[in-house]
């Protein structure tokens, strides 16, 4: 038996789509979420056309205690779900 191993976002390279037109939202684990907007980029869909949902543990839920903080943005008061286009940077940081 033969498996085979791919990025997430190169299960959508088979299908033929307009990158213009596409809209994508992509929530999980943040190593996905990396593989999967790399992948999206790499077939042409603009990060304006990219949403996450952020994944935080949070405590107060209302942004008080800064445990779901990222910079300037707080996950649970700002989010979670997020255009890529306006978050990148966040994608960039890593362990926090
Ligand atoms: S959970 Fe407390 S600031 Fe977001």
């Amino acid at each position: 038996m033969t498996q085979r191993v791919e990025e997430v976002a190169d299960t959508a390279a088979p299908f033929a789509f307009d990158p213009a037109n596409v809209v994508a939202l992509i929530c999980g684990p943040e190593g996905m979420t990396r593989f999967a907007v790399a992948g999206l980029r790499r077939l042409g869909v603009p990060d304006r056309a990219v949403w996450l949902s952020m994944e935080r543990n949070m405590h107060c839920a209302v942004g008080f205690c800064g445990h779901c903080q990222l910079g300037p943005a707080f996950v649970c008061r700002d989010g979670p779900v997020f255009r890529m286009d306006a978050v990148s940077w966040m994608l960039e940081l890593r362990e926090v």
